[in-house]
């Protein structure tokens, strides 16, 4: 089993649905047992029935940052653009850089040699990366998902379970698959946009949009990115990081 600085994994935002899902990822993979769930934002807590894992949950400025600097990090949410917030909060406020997001392949899936992960990847069971992959920082991909060979995954990239990408897809940062679709070979799907569950997608899709259906049409603006936007004009958002990689968020209106 692979061995960490600290035992102990601090977790980035609180979505009930994926908590417990990193949880059982990073005890697989780290024998981790024990989170420091860190909020951006009071939320109320949820129902949480496991005693195998050891869970503390802080607001950030409670949290003592600087004392806990050897602590590996991960999001504790999955929609691609809260991420995107949570990144870029922890990062201008407590320097919390992509190097400390570590990622996490779960033991039953298979990734190619020839392939490449980012940091903060979380790779769930039954998936498959083959050959010459190249996935950027913060990405995800859920159970029973097959991305064929030469997929180019942009930072933030979420794939939902049962996706099947064909060979040379191209996803741009902030876009998410949902459960189910099937994109063809070559194709090349734009930024920050929503590719709805079981579609069938067989020509290129833009930027910023939700695009569904067999075959996959797109169907209005992706406004899930608007509170992105509405985020990075409330702060001084010129010395960001991923605003080198992200620098068309801000634009979308
Ligand atoms: C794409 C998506 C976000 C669209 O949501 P929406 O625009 O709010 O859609 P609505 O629920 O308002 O439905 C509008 C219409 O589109 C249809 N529709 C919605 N999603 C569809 C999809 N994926 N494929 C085909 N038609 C769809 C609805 O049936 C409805 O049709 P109607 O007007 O004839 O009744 C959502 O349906 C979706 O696919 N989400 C992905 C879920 C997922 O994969 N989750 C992962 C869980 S781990």
């Amino acid at each position: 089993m692979a061995v960490l600085e600290s035992d102990k994994l601090l977790l980035l935002g609180q979505s009930e649905g994926e908590i417990p899902v990193i949880m059982d990822l990073a005890y697989s993979v780290f024998g981790m047992s024990q989170f420091e769930i860190i909020q951006n934002l009071a939320l109320p807590d949820f129902p949480f029935r496991s005693d195998l894992y050891k869970r503390s949950i802080f607001l950030d400025k409670e949290f003592d940052f600087k004392k806990n600097q050897k602590q590996p990090v991960h999001f504790g949410v999955l929609h691609s653009n809260v991420k995107y917030i949570l990144f870029d909060h922890f990062l201008t406020k407590y320097g919390i850089t992509k190097d400390r997001y570590i990622t996490l392949v779960d033991p039953k899936s298979s990734i190619s040699p020839s392939s490449s992960l980012g940091k903060g990847n979380l790779i769930q069971p039954q998936s498959t990366i083959s050959a010459m992959c190249e996935l950027g920082f913060g990405v995800t991909i859920k159970n029973n998902s097959a991305i064929s060979h030469h997929a180019q995954l942009g930072d933030f990239v979420n794939i939902n379970p049962g996706v099947t990408l064909s060979g040379f897809v191209e996803i741009g940062e902030g876009t998410e698959i949902g459960s189910g679709a099937v994109i063809s070979n070559n194709i090349r799907i734009g930024k920050r946009s929503f590719i709805g569950a079981g579609s069938v997608v067989t020509r290129d899709i833009p930027d910023d949009v939700i695009a569904y259906g067999n075959p996959c049409k797109v169907i209005r603006k992706n406004e899930r990115w608007d509170k992105v936007s509405a985020y990075l004009k409330t702060k001084n958002s010129s010395t960001l990081e991923t605003n080198r990689s992200m620098n068309t968020v801000g634009k979308v209106e």
